[in-house]
Order: C-alpha cells, then structure tokens, then sequence
C-alpha cells in the first residue's frame, strides 16, 4: 500500500534525506540510531504523556465552533492547540526532543526561532529540566515579536539576535546550525519544525503526533467517526499541520489542506507560499521545495506572520502536495487578519497570526452541509496584538 509515511532511508518520495557538513554526521547519525529507540521506549513515553497532560494541559478541547460553522455551512471543530502552555503546539515538540536530549546525556540545548513560540516553549522545557538554552531570532522578529524575547529572557534562556539576511527565521536557522557545528558533543539543537535533515522531520511530527491521536477519539466521541471530511492547518515548516494530518495521512478519505503564507500575494514577489512557488532545492539538511531565484539562490520570503515566514517547507508536505495527497491554499497578509478578527468576533477567540491563515482557507473552499471539519488553532494571538491593531 502506498504510505506518504518516512522511508527507512529518511525520504518522502524525493523529499527530505540529510545532507549536512561532514561535522555533523556523528550527532546526526547518534540521533538517528536513537531517536525510535527512545521514543518507543515505555518509560519516555510515560514521562512525555504525564507531562504533555499536567504541564502542558492536554488534551486540547476539540471545539464546535458553532458560529463559525453556521457561516461556512458546514461542522467546523476547532483543534484548541492555543489552550496548551506557552500558547502554542510547539510545547509538545520541546518536551519531546528535551526528554530525548537528557537520555542522550547532552547538557547544552540551542534552538531558532521565528515568531518566539518555539523560542518561548525550548526556553520553558529548559527551565523546567535546568538546563542551559540559547536561542537564535533573527532581529526582525527580535523587534516585531518582543513580548516573547523578554518572557525566552526571564526563562534564562540567552537570545543571540542574528543580522544576517533579511534577519527573519531562515538565518535564525543558519546561525544555529553554525553553533551546532562548532559544539557538536555537548550541545542537542531542538528544531523547531518538521524541516532539518533526517531525522528531525519524522521525530517533530511524531511528537506532534498527539494532536491528531486526540483529534481520533474526540470526534468518535462527538461525531460516532473517527475521521473527518477535511483537515486544516496552516504550515510554515510544517510541524502543527503535521501533528494534525498524522494519523490521517494513508487514510484517503480524509481531505488535507494546508494553508501558507501568501504574503502580499504569490505573484507579487513578496510571499512565503513556499510550496506553489518553491522548486527542488537543499535548505538546512532536507532537500525540498525552496523559494529560490534562477541561480539557485534563496530568495528572502516574506509574511505578516513571523512564524510562516520560511523559504522552505517541511519535506512530508512537499511529497503530499507534489502527489496530489493535500490540497495547498496561499493565504495573503489581509487575509489571515480579516479571518483572525472573523473568528475573534464569531467565537471569541483571538488566535495566532500563524493560525489566522488556516482560518482564511475556509473561504477558498466550498462545504456541504453534511461535512466535519476539523481545523487546528495552532496558536494564540496574544504575541500579535500589535499587528492586529496596527
Ligand atoms: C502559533 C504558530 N502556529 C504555526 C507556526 C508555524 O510553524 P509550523 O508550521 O511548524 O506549525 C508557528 C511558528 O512559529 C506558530 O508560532
């Protein structure tokens, strides 16, 4: 049976692999001999479940938002991923990969971030295991997401603004990589995403995995079905989605959509939709689809959303997009806002600027009465009020 699972060699189709600085492939192939081991293991996986229910406070309400529905003409379930601790699903991954790093006796942890979530959630699990966090932000994200770098700074983490580039996500990436290479024995590099060289994108999504194992039970409770008609999330690495789709993902009957940045418009240069105007290249260890120019060179993207301003794309949805498997929406900049302040006034709930593009899909596409939708809430909107109000 096809699977758009990993293959053992870290590939989605043509996509993903780990192609890294000859530095790095001891830590690279330490992680790949461990991370199953690890994660399948009775007394991780005991440790990750309590902590994922009495810290993080799962499982996360699957909500009728019945206003919502009402307008679109169909069921829409929310996935109440901004209800976790730190206000995002990026906890879920960070208390993973920390479990993993402390079994694998590592004592140093850096990470990168984009719009602080991932930042503010290694910064928690840090704090949480005592152990020492640096994180790379790229300044412009420094600036534009401020409230996060003082709560990653009263976490103890150390926040290294970086200036290379346009100083957004992609050379935060760059510059932890860099530190990665210069530390290779002591120091674990939580990713923040399903992107990175194998493994990374496998064990993020495994992590994430929860999301939809819950999403499974709770609409069997609500609906009498396990599975949904259509499944939405929006994707700047890939991770929320990821969790979202996972259980889902050999399972045809389920409709995917992922929704990415549009920017001020895919044809205006100014965009992050990696996925419809990326082509076949090599960013940070996977090869996927990347937003380049004719010389092979990557081309700075651009978002509203700090978090979904990335010039690549996880490689599992770059292989599902490119077999047809999810369907790829490009949602631009006054979009996700008109859709965030939608679904504040219809729900009362304001959510994450990230989010706010998986919400704006719900127009691009035409329900029927009779379809169960199930939409993740990757985050909260507190970080964007700003933006919002501007
Ligand atoms: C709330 C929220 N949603 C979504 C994302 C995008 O990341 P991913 O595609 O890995 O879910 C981010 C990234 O920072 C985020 O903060």
């Amino acid at each position: 049976m096809k699977s758009y699972q990993v293959d053992k060699d870290g590939y989605y189709g043509e996509f993903g692999g780990a192609y890294i600085p000859e530095i790095l492939h001891k830590c690279v192939e330490e992680l790949t001999n461990t991370y199953l081991t690890v994660l399948n293991d009775e007394s991780f996986k005991q440790e990750f479940d309590q902590l994922l229910r009495d810290y993080v406070g799962r499982p996360s309400p699957l909500y009728l938002a019945r206003r919502l529905s009402e307008k679109y003409g169909c069921k829409i379930y929310l996935k109440r991923e901004d209800l976790n601790h730190t206000g995002a699903h990026k906890i879920n991954n960070t208390i993973g990969q920390i479990l993993l790093a402390r079994r694998m006796g590592k004592t140093r942890i850096i990470a990168e971030t984009g719009a602080g979530q991932h930042g503010v959630a290694t910064a928690t699990v840090c704090a949480l295991m005592n152990m020492e966090c640096i994180v790379y932000m790229g300044k412009t994200d420094v600036e534009r997401q401020h409230v996060n770098v003082e709560k990653m700074k009263m976490l103890g983490a150390t926040v290294i603004p970086v200036t290379s580039g346009n100083m957004t996500l992609k050379d935060a990436t760059n510059e932890a990589i860099r530190d990665w290479c210069c530390h290779p024995a002591d120091t674990y590099y939580i990713i923040g995403s399903t992107v990175g060289p194998h493994p990374y994108p496998d064990m993020v999504a495994r992590l994430q995995s929860v999301i939809s194992e819950e999403i499974k039970k709770q609409l069997k409770e609500k609906e009498g079905r396990d599975c949904p008609d259509y499944l939405i999330a929006c994707v700047g690495g890939g991770s929320n989605a990821a969790g979202t789709i996972y259980h889902y993902l050999d399972d045809e009957r389920v409709r995917i959509v992922l929704a990415e940045a549009g920017g001020k418009g895919i044809e205006t240069g100014q965009t992050a939709a990696t996925i419809q105007l990326g082509k076949m290249g090599i960013i940070h260890g996977a090869r996927t689809f990347v937003i380049q120019n004719e010389d092979g060179q990557i081309e700075e993207p651009y978002s509203i959303s700090a978090g979904l301003d990335y010039p690549g794309i996880g490689p599992i949805h770059a292989n599902l997009a490119s077999q047809h498997r999810a369907t790829v929406v490009a949602i631009n900049d006054d979009e996700a806002i008109e859709a965030a302040y939608e679904l504040t006034k219809l729900e009362g709930i304001i959510p994450a600027l990230e989010s706010a593009h998986a919400l704006g899909a719900l127009k691009k596409i035409k329900f029927k009465p009779e379809d169960v939708v199930v939409l993740t809430v990757s985050g909260r909107g507190d970080k964007d009020i700003e933006t919002y109000l501007a």
